[in-house]
């Protein structure tokens, strides 16, 4: 069971996400988007939004940071484990109730006005019904991790983050003795990498950084009166006849009756 969850799993979840992510963009490029409801109701989008996106994403940093960095490096900088491990519970603490508020703002919007509601898909609420179950999961570690100060649990998660990425066979054992929330914090986050391909979380793939050092520019509507060079006269005299059959009679048309 051990072996599954933390052996097998991880790689389930890892390889649907980036294959499942590949294939979703060379097939169906038009729904890669945020979906998002701003026209519907700005209304709690505002505050509701930032708050979750600065939680989530400080804690998605963290954990990269936190899980992924190999300990002769933490060592090496002179990162004592007890600290790291107070620094983890205290900034991902405050990160993740910021998130859960956010988040529970973004839930409350989304089910209450019938407008959004209607235009949302089972996966637009499933997703943030999980998203906020494994806020509430984290922040419940931090109880545990709070008996464990001198940072060595810790150390477990690292050794099975690590181990996992670099394919070796007995990662799961490192984290088989931790405390249940864990490992259902764990299995809930493999899991929504799981279902990421099939979601909106897509468009964290596609964060428009570019915008801060693109050129410039401005669109500008042409005052040019003289036709474009590669319509010829003739077509653009069958495009004048053919508007002014299509234009809706005005005050200026000639009626029936004239
Ligand atoms: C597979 C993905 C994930 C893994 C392996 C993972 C693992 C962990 C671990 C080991 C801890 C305890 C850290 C410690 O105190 O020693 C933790 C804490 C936490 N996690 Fe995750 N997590 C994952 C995904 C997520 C996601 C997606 C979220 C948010 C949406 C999240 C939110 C939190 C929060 C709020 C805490 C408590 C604060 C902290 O210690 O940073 N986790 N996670």
């Amino acid at each position: 069971m051990n072996n599954f969850f933390f052996g097998i799993y991880p790689y389930i979840a890892l390889s649907v996400m980036i294959f499942g992510s590949i294939a979703r963009y060379e097939r169906d490029p038009f729904t890669w988007k945020s979906s998002s409801s701003q026209l519907l109701r700005r209304k709690q989008l505002v505050l509701g939004s930032i708050l979750f996106h600065v939680g989530v994403l400080t804690i998605l940093v963290g954990h990269v940071a936190g899980l992924l960095t190999p300990v002769w490096i933490i060592d090496a900088l002179g990162i004592g484990h007890a600290f790291k491990q107070v620094v983890a519970m205290t900034v991902g603490g405050i990160a993740g109730v910021m998130a859960l508020i956010g988040g529970g703002m973004l839930f409350h919007r989304r089910w209450t006005d019938p407008r959004i509601r209607k235009t949302s898909s089972v996966a637009d609420i499933g997703i943030l019904g999980l998203l906020l179950l494994q806020l509430l999961l984290g922040v419940s570690t931090i109880f545990a991790s709070a008996r464990h100060l001198d940072g060595h649990e810790m150390l477990k998660f690292m050794h099975w983050a690590q181990g996992i990425l670099t394919f070796r066979p007995d990662a799961a054992a490192q984290i088989a003795d931790v405390a249940l929330i864990f490992k259902l914090h764990i299995v809930c986050g493999l899991t929504i990498f799981l279902l990421f391909p099939f979601t909106r979380l897509v468009h964290m793939l596609s964060v428009p950084v570019r915008y801060f050092w693109r050129p410039g520019y401005q669109i500008v509507r042409s005052r040019r009166t003289t036709p474009l060079p590669s319509h010829s006269d003739a077509e653009i005299a069958r495009a004048k006849v053919a508007s002014a059959k299509a234009a809706p009679a005005g005050p200026r048309a000639p009626s029936l009756a004239e």
